[in-house]
């Protein structure tokens, strides 16, 4: 019965037609209502999510079916060859992280990179965990059937779907920038039929993903990682001269964590650990900020140099200790409010710290795309959830006759041990290639809670700037006091340590004042393109009202009831 429902409502959103489906739903930027919500980068995948909230599943349930439709409806980033995590806040239990980044394949060495020759497509790949992950948090968590779940991203990938504009350019620049021997079933797969641009309104049909998603349906998770899919990715690999063996692939294991927990000014943060330097990363700049007053009303020079010193300080530590906590260890202090405290007394508020004097013990040397999507339901679950393939589109490597793109996660390895440099480039130990180990990520899915209560969640693609983007958007709202909506669509900056460059979106450069106050404080300023893509959910705990608010950076949708 669940299933006739979900499936029904489901046509509907894959013949394209996302008006409202009645009254008590709706679509758009922001949406507003009280039973529950679900938001991200794409109308149809969001209206997945919708209808799964509608048809008696919970958040995770929601997540989980939207994330299988992104798969389809957008391949930049949208994976079931990718990995990524999901933070999951239950209604009166504790939080969970569903951890189901990437590993490093058997076959990987701590300097595979070193030489450019080493750097193809089909190396960059890690072992994919996005399949284990979902079917690890429905299994946990879920409601509805796995076949419910994956159901609407079959109907999508067979059917078809309306193109967006974005997606329309998005897909026409990835093949005009492929060369089609190369990525020859890059081309085979996402091509239109006459070899022309994409438009947008034309119809994607994605018949050899529609049957990988039916063997996943039909067989769980196993269908991936030691089937006929698993056979499909270790012959690619074997032709490719990538590494991914049958083996990396039966022994990859999604895992379940606690998440970090801080707070600021009073509110609860709940993000995620490593193996992403996200959360540890967001608590320790977030603690440094706290020792400062930032006054309501948006950004002024002072609150952006005192963001960018905080940031700079704690993308030092990410950079000095972070990866994969298997293989490293990772100091606690990093989130405790007294070493906050410490870095704090030491920040200048006349002046910038060049980056260079934090280095520390690091030998310094003289180097489009993940989606976010955040989720609610009527009992207060909250999920908040990041995942990727790394660069838009991966490693542009889609595994023949099964329809998917493979991930480049490998490139958040440091590649060179040893060498950390004024360009951005990492190579201390915490994250050099390591067999069967996470990369480290910056991915950052994040909720605020009162109470135990979520009030807000959110997330961001952007590599290293998704820190700061996340971090932005918790400033808007508590201190800048701005409802999720504005805070959403208030401009943001970066700042990485190194490169010791601040970033500011084009809004925030104009801002001349603002501009000219942090280069007069020694800042090297520059004026960016977006900063990140945060989908994101408030909600009023006094009067019950959910708020989605789509991020229009891109495209986004929000869809409620
Ligand atoms: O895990 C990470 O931090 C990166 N692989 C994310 C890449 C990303 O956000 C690219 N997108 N804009």
């Amino acid at each position: 019965m669940r299933t006739a429902c979900i499936y029904f409502c489901w046509l509907a959103v894959a013949c394209g037609d996302l008006a409202l489906a009645n009254e008590s739903q709706s679509a758009g930027k922001t949406v507003r209502c009280r039973s529950g919500a679900v938001v991200c980068v794409s109308e149809p995948a969001a209206s997945a999510g919708l209808q799964t909230l509608k048809g008696g599943g919970n958040a995770v349930d929601a997540a989980v079916a939207t994330a299988f439709a992104l798969a389809v409806t957008h391949p930049a980033a949208g994976n079931i060859g990718g990995g990524g995590y999901m933070l999951v806040l239950p209604k009166e239990a504790d939080p969970v992280v569903f951890d189901f980044r990437e590993v490093a394949p058997a076959a990987a060495t701590k300097d595979m990179f070193v030489d450019a020759a080493g750097r193809t497509p089909h190396r960059r790949v890690g072992v994919p965990g996005t399949v284990r992950g979902l079917a690890m948090a429905r299994e946990r968590f879920g409601r509805l059937s796995w076949r419910d779940l994956v159901s609407p991203a079959i109907t999508l990938a067979r059917d078809g779907f309306l193109l967006d504009a974005e997606t329309a350019r998005s897909l026409s620049d990835v093949l005009a920038d492929s060369d089609a021997t190369r990525f020859a079933e890059l081309h085979r797969v996402f091509r239109q039929v006459d070899g022309k641009r994409w438009r947008p309104g034309d119809r994607l049909v994605q018949p050899d993903l529609a049957r990988t998603l039916e063997r996943i349906a039909d067989q769980g998770a196993d269908a991936f990682y030691d089937g006929e899919t698993a056979d499909q990715i270790a012959a690619e690999m074997k032709r490719g001269g990538g590494l991914i063996t049958k083996q990396d692939l039966r022994g990859y294991q999604a895992i379940k964590r606690q998440p970090l927990r801080g707070t600021y000014r009073g509110y609860e943060i709940i993000a995620v650990p490593p193996s992403s330097s996200g959360g540890t990363t967001l608590i320790e700049a977030l603690n440094i900020l706290e020792n400062f007053p930032l006054p309501p009303g948006g950004w002024s020079t002072t609150s952006a140099h005192l963001t960018i010193e905080a940031t700079r300080r704690a993308y030092r530590d990410r950079a000095r200790y972070l990866g994969d906590p298997q293989a490293s260890t990772i100091p606690e202090k990093l989130i405790t409010k007294q070493y906050a405290k410490e870095l704090a007394l030491k920040i200048d508020p006349h002046r910038a710290t060049p980056s260079r004097e934090l280095t520390g013990d690091i030998p310094l040397a003289e180097g489009e795309h993940t989606t976010h999507l955040s989720v609610i339901d009527a009992d207060r679950n909250a999920v908040s959830m990041t995942y990727t393939l790394e660069n838009s589109y991966g490693s542009r490597v889609v595994v023949p006759g099964a329809g998917f793109l493979l991930n480049d996660e490998m490139n958040d390895f440091n590649w060179q041990p040893g060498v950390t440099d004024s360009t951005g480039r990492i190579g201390t130990e915490a994250n050099l290639v390591r067999p069967g180990r996470r990369m480290l990520s910056s991915m950052c899915p994040t909720i605020v809670a009162r109470d135990g209560k979520p009030v807000l969640i959110t997330g961001s693609p952007g590599g290293r700037t998704i820190i700061n983007t996340v971090l932005c958007v918790i400033v808007s709202t508590i201190d800048f006091q701005m409802d999720v909506r504005q805070a959403v669509d208030a401009p943001r900056l970066h700042h990485g340590w190194l490169p010791d460059i601040v970033r500011l979106e084009p809004a925030l450069a104009e801002q001349r004042d603002i501009l000219q106050g942090l280069r007069a404080l020694g800042h090297t300023v520059v004026s960016g393109s977006r900063q990140g893509d945060a989908h994101s959910i408030g909600v009023d705990l006094d009067s019950g009202e959910i708020t989605a608010a789509a991020d229009t950076r891109i495209h986004g949708s929000a869809a409620g009831y």
